[in-house]
């Protein structure tokens, strides 16, 4: 029987969780109340993890099917909801693999730390630092992961992935001013492309995602770019999601020299 009109049923995001997913551990991250229940903002919150989840579920069934002891490191980790979910998903339920949180502020590593004592979780570590400091014990990461990491964090944490040859990179810009800031200066046939600064901001943007992208091909990754989730949970909607299957691509490198010297500007950590 068609249903009456009215308001449309809500789902319950509590029935997306994955099979064996820790409620503890949602409550402890306030994604979930201490009720067990859900506010308008952490069901956004455990909905866009969740959708996170699905996204480098490849990367991790990789790592977890290629490599005995498995890396992933989590850059601008915040309170480090991702890595959390990741933990609980993947390597609580493997029984091996590391966890690396990377993230500058001493009272974000302090909480991290404090709640996976509190859930056991004695494979995830958590390193106070900036993301281009950051050395982790093994010298090499698997699958890193950057998520809305602000500004040129978003490049430091692309170099952080080649230097420890990471094999899978999923990353989630966030705000990004440098590149709009230098498009101010830069005068030409296309200026009017970034004359309104809200324009500037997103066509700068659009420009350091597209040479974030060429930039992960020309190190051998195949980059594929699409939404991260739906434009109510984010306004910061892309997701680059890479994984590395050659040493390099020289026909990515001069197609990224080549918008480079068109544009005349470059993400400054990303100038080969
Ligand atoms: C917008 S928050 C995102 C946090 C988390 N990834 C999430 O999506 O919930 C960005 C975090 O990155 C950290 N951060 C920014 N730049 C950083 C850098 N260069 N090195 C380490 N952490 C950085 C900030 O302190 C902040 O906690």
């Amino acid at each position: 029987m068609a249903k009456p009109h009215g308001k449309p049923a809500k789902t319950d995001p509590l029935a997306e969780l994955w099979p064996g997913q820790s409620v503890p551990l949602l409550k402890a991250l306030h994604i979930l109340t201490h009720n067990g229940g859900l506010n308008a903002d952490s069901r956004r919150k455990l909905k866009q993890v969740l959708h996170l989840a699905n996204l480098i579920r490849p990367a991790l069934d990789w790592a977890f099917r290629e490599k005995e002891q498995p890396v992933l490191a989590d850059l601008g980790a915040g309170k480090s909801y991702l890595g959390f979910i990741l933990y609980d998903l993947f390597f609580a339920k493997e029984g091996r693999g590391t966890v690396y949180g990377v993230e500058s502020r001493h009272e974000l590593i302090e909480t991290s730390k404090k709640i996976a004592a509190e859930s056991h979780f004695g494979r995830m570590q958590f390193l106070e630092s900036a993301i281009r400091d950051a050395r982790l014990p093994e010298g090499k990461a698997d699958v890193v992961t950057a998520l809305h990491a602000c500004d040129t964090a978003t490049d430091e944490a692309i170099l952080f992935a080649l230097e420890n040859e990471a094999r899978f990179v999923a990353l989630a810009p966030c705000c990004q001013a440098e590149v709009a800031r230098e498009l101010d200066h830069v005068k030409g046939p296309m200026q009017q492309l970034w004359r309104h600064p809200i324009q500037r901001r997103e066509f700068g943007a659009q420009l350091t995602n597209v040479l974030r992208g060429l930039f992960l091909e020309a190190h051998g990754y195949k980059v594929r770019v699409t939404e991260f989730t739906g434009l109510e949970h984010s306004l910061k909607n892309e997701f680059i999601f890479a994984e590395r299957h050659q040493r390099s691509n020289p026909q990515a490198r001069v197609e990224f020299d080549k918008l480079v010297q068109q544009m005349g500007v470059a993400p400054a950590l990303l100038k080969f």
